[in-house]
């Protein structure tokens, strides 16, 4: 049987972890996958950090669009970051005929639809499960285990780092300086920390799930955002009092209009199940009208969390070999109706 070819561009916090999977559980990702999974290329930026993570086990390169374009690849997997440079790699991948795995939430968020229809043009897929609340299966529970119900509402913690700031705030009394600092420090947050303390990456992985719950192409600027730069420690403890816990919340709702889509701070109840999700950890809940509200709990951020992800996208990859393009489940990417065409 032919090993399955990756091609990593990236070797950052996500790549690194994606290595040490691979590597660790080589013997049971391959069992799953029903062929091996190989690292064949690594693109990075700093050759020799790389070269201390991957070792003698991987050609390196500092050129991503070798690994993308590249005979001997047969999947590339962005895990490099930002929207920019990545698009022109993820876009040359799928026109060389390569299945594409990312965790790039800003990416997909930004440059989805352009994405996706070259994917479908191409016959190959474009999977993202580690771009939405990483370690859990909140993609494919939308697309598989949901996909008889009619989705009504998603709502979840869906940022780490802010979860992680707001806890702390809460039970350590730290101010948010030194909160966001820890969360730095831990790789929880974006290379640029305004994406998560504004809101913005909250509300990208916002767009993904509701394009899979609602199957309706969501743009990025139809959701509101509000972060939490304007929080402070006695707006954390003045809700504690009043029996609340401040959460940021991405909501998308079905409405009549089309979707409502919002990233806010909210005041959850202290008894509800989201006032416990804490630390970096995330949760989602889902209302279907079949089977009724159900609730993913997991790591919101972190490197092997997000790498349990990825190659799960690449054990999906792995086993499409042989199905046609069109048969393909899971079928990824967004469907064609604009909002205004959501059936309601
Ligand atoms: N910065 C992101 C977070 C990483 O804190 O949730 C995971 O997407």
């Amino acid at each position: 049987i032919r090993a399955l070819r990756v091609g990593m561009i990236g070797i950052g916090t996500v790549g690194s972890g994606t290595f040490r999977v691979l590597a660790r559980n080589q013997a049971e990702i391959a069992g799953r996958a029903g062929r091996p999974i190989e690292l064949v290329m690594v693109a990075a930026r700093n050759l020799v950090r790389a070269a201390a993570i991957v070792g003698a086990d991987a050609p390196l390169t500092d050129d991503p669009l070798c690994v993308a374009t590249h005979p001997d690849v047969d999947v590339v997997v962005e895990v490099a970051g930002g929207t920019g440079p990545a698009r022109e790699w993820v876009l040359a991948a799928i026109a060389h005929g390569k299945h594409v795995v990312t965790a790039n939430k800003a990416l997909l968020a930004v440059h989805g639809a352009e994405i996706f229809a070259a994917a479908r043009r191409h016959g190959v897929a474009v999977a993202y499960e580690g771009a939405v609340a990483v370690s859990i299966p909140i993609v494919k529970a939308l697309r598989e285990g949901l996909t008889a119900n009619r989705i009504e509402w998603v709502a979840g913690i869906i940022n780490g780092t802010t979860n992680f700031i707001l806890s702390k705030m809460r039970d350590e009394g730290l101010d948010f300086a030194a909160a966001l600092a820890q969360a730095q420090a831990l790789g929880y947050a974006e290379a640029d920390p305004a994406f998560d303390i504004e809101g913005i990456d909250a509300a990208h992985k916002l767009t993904l799930l509701a394009a899979n719950a609602f199957g309706t192409s969501v743009r990025l600027a139809d959701v509101q955002v509000q972060g939490i730069a304007a929080l402070q420690r006695v707006d954390v403890a003045c809700a504690e009092q009043l029996g609340y816990r401040i959460k940021l919340l991405g909501v998308a709702r079905r409405r009549e209009e089309g979707v409502e889509l919002r990233v806010q701070p909210a005041l959850v109840p202290a008894s509800h199940l989201m006032a416990h999700v804490s630390g970096s950890m995330n949760a989602v809940m889902v209302k279907g009208d079949a089977a009724g509200v159900t609730m993913y709990y997991g790591a919101g951020a972190g490197s092997e969390e997000t790498a349990s992800a990825v190659i799960a996208d690449l054990v999906d990859v792995a086993r499409l070999d042989g199905t046609h393009a069109a048969q393909r489940v899971p079928h990824l990417g967004f469907h064609a109706h604009a909002m205004s065409e959501l059936p309601v």
